[in-house]
Order: C-alpha cells, then sequence, then structure tokens
C-alpha cells in the first residue's frame, strides 16, 4: 500500500447528508490505500464527484466540472476521475458521460460503494472508462471503513432508500428500496463515535419515521432513539427526514422526554393544497399536517421545527399556492428550505399536463421566501437575551474573529469566545437575531 503514499485525492459532494455520509466512506477507504486528501482538487491523483440528482441544476453543475477536467486530464493522464452518486443510477447519464465526456475514468453508483477499492484498481489498469452500476441495493454493507469530517459530531445512515415515491422526487430510483439497518449496528457505531470523542450524532434516512419496520426482528424509530440516549459521551441525538405521515406519537413523547434527543424535527410538507398534495402522493392532507404541528408545538413548546417546500408542481393554481402561504403563516417554521419544482425524467409528475412557467414558479417563489424570511427573524428575535448550549464547530466562516455553532434546535450561532472551545457543549447569550443565525457571547468569556 505504500506505493499509493505519496498519492493525493479529493471528493467533491453535491446533494445531501446521505450523500456527505457516503463521501466518509470513500475517504475512508482511500485512507486505507494509502491515499491523501489535498483541498485543490486540480492537483489531485484522484478526483471523485459525488453526484446528486434531485433537481436539474444539480446535474448541470456536474457536467459543467466534468467538462472542466478535459484540459486538466490530458496534461496528466495518470490522474483518475471518477464519479459516483445518485446520478450515475440514471442510464442516460451514464451512457451521456461515455458519449461525451470520455476523459471519465471510472463510474459507479450508490448501491456499490464499498466496492470502491476494486474498482479503482481496474480502473488504473484499464485504457477504458470503467462502469459498474449495480441496479438494486442489496444485503446492507456494514463495516466500511470511514474518516470523519468532524471530530465532535458525526453522520450516521440508519437506513437506505425509499418506499415512498412521491410523484416529483427521483430519490426512491436513485437509492433503491427501503433498508434499514440492525439497530445493534448502528448503537456500535455510536459507541464507537463516542469512544473518539463526539458529542452528537445525526440519524439519517429518507424517512427515518419508518425506521425498522422491515426487519426480521421490527423496531421502531421512537425505541431506537430509547436505545441511542443510553450511549455514554453522546450528548446530542439529531435525526432527519420526517416524513409527516409516519411521525407518531411515540416520536413526540422520546423528544420530550429523553434529554439527548434535541428539539428539533424536519418535517417537509411540499404543498399546502390538498389536491396539489394528493397528486404529489404524499398522503397527508393539509388539515393533517396542521393538526400535527399544534400537537408537536403543545407537546414540547421549545422545539424548532423546519420544512422543505415545492414551488410550482405541475397544475399548481394561484388558490393551490395560498394554501402553501396558510400553512406557513400557521406553522411558523424556524426555517424552510424551498424549491423551484424540477422536472425528473422517469417520474410520473414529469408526465403531468399544466407544466408551470418558469417566469410565473419564480413569481410565487420570490413571495414565498419573503414570508418565510420574516417569520424565521422573528421567530429567532424570540431567542434574544436567552442563554443557548452551543456545540462549538470552530472559527465562523463570515468573521475569523467570532466562533460558531449550532444550538440544540440547530440554528447556527456566531459568537465571541474561546478559540479552544471547538467540539465542547458551552453556554452562549444571545445578543442578536438574524434571519439565518444568531449573534452572541460566551458566558463566563473575557477578552
Ligand atoms: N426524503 C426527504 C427529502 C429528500 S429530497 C423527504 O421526503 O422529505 C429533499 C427535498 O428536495 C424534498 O423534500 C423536496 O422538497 C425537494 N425535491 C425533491 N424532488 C424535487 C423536484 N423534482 N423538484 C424540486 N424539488 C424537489
Ligand atoms: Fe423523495 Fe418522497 Fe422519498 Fe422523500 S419521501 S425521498 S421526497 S420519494
Ligand atoms: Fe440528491 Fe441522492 Fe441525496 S438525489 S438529495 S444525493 S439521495
Amino acid at each position: 500500500m505504500n506505493n499509493n503514499k505519496n498519492k493525493s485525492y479529493k471528493i467533491i459532494t453535491y446533494g445531501c447528508q446521505m450523500n456527505e455520509n457516503d463521501s466518509e466512506k470513500l475517504s475512508g477507504m482511500l485512507n486505507i490505500l494509502g491515499y491523501y486528501p489535498i483541498e485543490d482538487e486540480k492537483r489531485a491523483d484522484i478526483v471523485i464527484f459525488n453526484t446528486c440528482s434531485v433537481r436539474e441544476n444539480a446535474d448541470v453543475k456536474v457536467f459543467g466540472n466534468l467538462g472542466n477536467f478535459k484540459p486538466l486530464k490530458k496534461k496528466n493522464p495518470n490522474m483518475i476521475l471518477a464519479v459516483c452518486g445518485c446520478m450515475m443510477q440514471q442510464e442516460s447519464i451514464v451512457n451521456k458521460i461515455m458519449e461525451k465526456y470520455k476523459h471519465v475514468d471510472l463510474v459507479f453508483g450508490t448501491h456499490n460503494i464499498h466496492k470502491f477499492p476494486e474498482l479503482l484498481a481496474n480502473a488504473q489498469q484499464s485504457p477504458r472508462i470503467v462502469v459498474d452500476v449495480w441496479e438494486n441495493g442489496g444485503e446492507i454493507i456494514e463495516a466500511i471503513p470511514i474518516e470523519r469530517k468532524y471530530k465532535h459530531k458525526g453522520f450516521i445512515t440508519i437506513m437506505y432508500g425509499c418506499n415512498n415515491f412521491c410523484s416529483y422526487c427521483i430519490v426512491p430510483y436513485t437509492r433503491g428500496r427501503e433498508r434499514s439497518r440492525e439497530p445493534e449496528n448502528i448503537i456500535s457505531e455510536a459507541k464507537k463515535l463516542a469512544e473518539d470523542g463526539c458529542k452528537e450524532i445525526t440519524l439519517l434516512g429518507q424517512n427515518v419515521n419508518s425506521y425498522g419496520k422491515t426487519l426480521k426482528e421490527p423496531i421502531s424509530f421512537a425505541d431506537l432513539l430509547i436505545r441511542l440516549n443510553e450511549i455514554k459521551g453522546i450528548e446530542r441525538i439529531r435525526f432527519m427526514t420526517s416524513h409527516p405521515k409516519d411521525l407518531s406519537d411515540d416520536l413526540i413523547q422520546v423528544i420530550k422526554n429523553y434529554d439527548k434527543v434535541c428539539e428539533h424535527i424536519h418535517l417537509p410538507f411540499q404543498a399546502g393544497s390538498n389536491n396539489i398534495l394528493k397528486k404529489m402522493n404524499r398522503r397527508y392532507t393539509k388539515e393533517d399536517y396542521l393538526d400535527l404541528i399544534k400537537k408537536i408545538k403543545e407537546d414540547i413548546p421549545n422545539i424548532s421545527i423546519t420544512t422543505d417546500i415545492i414551488v410550482g408542481f405541475p397544475g399548481e393554481t394561484e388558490k393551490d399556492f395560498e394554501d402553501t402561504l396558510e400553512i406557513v403563516e400557521k406553522s411558523r417554521f424556524d426555517s424552510a428550505f424551498t424549491f423551484l419544482y424540477s422536472i425528473r425524467e422517469g417520474t410520473p409528475a414529469a408526465q403531468m399536463e399544466n407544466q408551470i412557467p418558469d417566469e410565473i414558479k419564480h413569481k410565487r417563489f420570490q413571495k414565498l421566501l419573503k414570508k418565510q424570511h420574516s417569520i424565521s427573524k422573528s421567530e429567532n428575535l424570540l431567542l434574544e437575551g436567552k442563554t443557548l448550549e452551543v456545540l462549538v464547530d470552530g472559527e465562523s466562516k463570515n468573521d475569523p474573529d467570532k466562533m460558531s455553532g449550532r444550538t440544540r434546535t440547530n440554528k447556527l450561532v456566531n459568537f465571541i469566545g474561546d478559540k479552544s472551545a471547538t467540539g465542547e457543549l458551552i453556554q452562549v447569550k444571545i445578543t442578536k437575531a438574524h434571519t439565518w443565525s444568531l449573534n452572541g457571547i460566551q458566558i463566563g468569556y473575557a477578552e
């Protein structure tokens, strides 16, 4: 393995935390092979693009970047250029790469990242592009080495795939059917993280509320959280994403009663109108969603709720859009990710009539953004003067004189404080609220 000692790699990751976690596994495997990470992809011996296909602009970016590598590969023919992730699970994309991006050396998908060392060796020996994409995810592969981005917080993927088939969404096609990991494997990964000094874990899945249903010995997501809550050293447990149709009363009680489970739920509602929700195949109504929000807020008063919203789904009328605004007004989300509907080939919504013109989509989008921004700001204003627990990530990205971290409710705090507090849980007094973040000063800090 020493022959790779002076060789470097760079992984460029798009998309969600699931992809981030996969990239950490690719890093883990590369480190074992003897490669070391570098920042500048132009100088790397191996470059990997881990792609996302959830919206069209993600695809466009990847093709642009791949194009930029053509002259670099000419200069350095020994460089290995690999492309993996969700885009590769689509045949038309792989065909396009084989036809137009012949400088790519290796293509693999989301179901076989554990095969990466073998595929890399093949690509290094082969004069032609090596392509290995599996249509389905089989058995879950455990114990893939992993090189984590942070020491004090870590992702744990608890389930793979999705069975929901929301009509706009490509994920069930790129990630396959829902599969849950055995709880013992999740618990031992969390224990290992705790031994290595990790304080916060984030459990990942497309729909964590249905975790465990397909296991031989079924276990609920709420019960998994209770077991994880016992692990010494872990101080915070987060999870995402929750589907409104599957969020159980038990889960609400676990968030309320178990100290490590953080008071934050990411609960995408996507659209407000019952007609659109039906066409989206979301399997809840506007009324169900609003009732759920009410129940959560009554039971856990300091909860933070965030969401995802799609604007301009096919057939969306002005009246439908107003239902979306109504949910935003009534739910008072702490923040929201808002998206313009993007046609994804192969999904049912791509075939639907009445696709909405871009101009209307943009207009509605701006209106929604304005409303949500003012709500985010006023929710944050309620925190001014309060003292909150913050897990410190390090120096602030926007201001080198400040530190930054996250509250239990996942709010970003930039604060004046001790530089050596990185990775620690500290108390911060909030001095100013903004739309996207809070400012503060560390309790007990003297300059
Ligand atoms: N499993 C998660 C989200 C996965 S994708 C969930 O169900 O909530 C993340 C977000 O991307 C979705 O919540 C949705 O808001 C958005 N999204 C997915 N497909 C999209 C599309 N075709 N156009 C626009 N936004 C989309
Ligand atoms: Fe996509 Fe719906 Fe599955 Fe989320 S729940 S990944 S939006 S199909
Ligand atoms: Fe994108 Fe795949 Fe995640 S499509 S959002 S990287 S599951």
